[in-house]
């Protein structure tokens, strides 16, 4: 990939019905790990690798989201003599530019991707999907921004259970360098039993601009929408891509009980936390 990559694309437009009925009102991409939303951890993250500039690409009914960025005086005037609160209200907005697009009709990832073409413009740029959340240092776009040759694209992968594999995007990988394998083929949410490896597509990728136009090309497929996998591999015709199995945990934000697995294990790592989690959990086990 080429050196600098500023900018990235969060896709946060989707209706959250796991999560029903709080995303009535509010947006799964405002859900908290412990006190965080999740959007936060991966505007950090994004942050970390050296991104000026956050795309988030919403929809209507989702305008918590902004509301979310907006600066809030008023606390921070409240706030004024304790500067450990005031350090949390402001941190939101000021780890990146955040700016929004609208995604009017939810016509799949790869559609919602492409609704943020004028917003990134002709260079290359991160996608990170906020219910992918990965716990490391260094992040894992850092890392994969270290691993992706240039002129290359990537995406993030991991290996999970067969038995799930369906649920996810699958890579083909032709070869491989420790972590890094160049990608032959992929396909979005496999029928069981014919996944090509058990590699899953985790939220995060490096493309260049060239994707927009093989999206604009790509057809409806797996539950009817327009896949970003399917157009990835629109792009592999004349860009390498590369998968990267990255270092870190990744907790699945998407579902109500990956998000409580990732609140308590966040609990038993926060110095603050750590003591109260590990008797709460001891106390739930011992009712078991
Ligand atoms: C999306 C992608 C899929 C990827 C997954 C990772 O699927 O389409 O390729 O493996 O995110 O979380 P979704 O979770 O929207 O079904």
């Amino acid at each position: 990939m080429p050196a600098a990559i500023r900018k990235a694309v969060i896709p946060a437009a989707g209706l959250g019905t796991r999560f029903l009925p709080v995303t009535r009102s509010v947006p799964k991409e405002l859900l908290p790990i412990l006190d965080r939303p999740m959007l936060q951890y991966v505007v950090a993250e994004a942050a970390e690798a050296g991104i000026t500039d956050v795309i988030v690409v919403t929809s209507p009914g989702k305008e918590g989201i902004a509301e979310y960025f907006r600066p809030r005086p008023d606390l921070e005037e409240r706030l004024a003599d304790d500067a450990a609160l005031l350090e949390k209200v402001r941190s939101g907005a000021r780890l990146a530019n955040v700016s929004f697009v609208i995604q009017e009709e939810p016509l799949g990832l790869g559609h919602a991707v492409l609704t943020a073409r004028d917003a990134v413009g002709d260079e290359p740029f991160a996608v990170i999907l906020p219910d992918d959340i990965i716990a490391h240092e260094p992040g894992a776009l850092s890392q994969m921004m270290a691993a992706t040759p240039d002129d290359a694209a990537s995406v993030a992968v991991e290996r999970v259970p067969w038995e799930i594999v369906h649920n996810y995007g699958v890579v083909d990988t032709e070869s491989s360098d420790d972590n890094l394998h160049l990608v032959r083929g992929l396909v979005e949410k496999p029928p069981p039993g014919t996944a090509p490896s058990n590699l899953s597509i985790v939220g995060r990728y490096l493309l260049p601009a060239a994707v927009f136009d093989c999206l604009e090309r790509t057809p409806p497929g797996a539950r009817n929408e327009i896949q970003l996998t399917d157009g990835l591999a629109l792009l592999m015709e004349d860009t390498p891509l590369y998968a990267c199995e990255f270092q870190g945990i990744r907790y699945d934000g998407g579902n109500p009980m990956g998000l409580l697995r990732a609140s308590l294990e966040h609990a038993l790592q926060r110095d603050d936390t750590r003591e109260a989690a590990t008797a709460l959990i001891k106390e739930l086990a011992a009712q078991l």
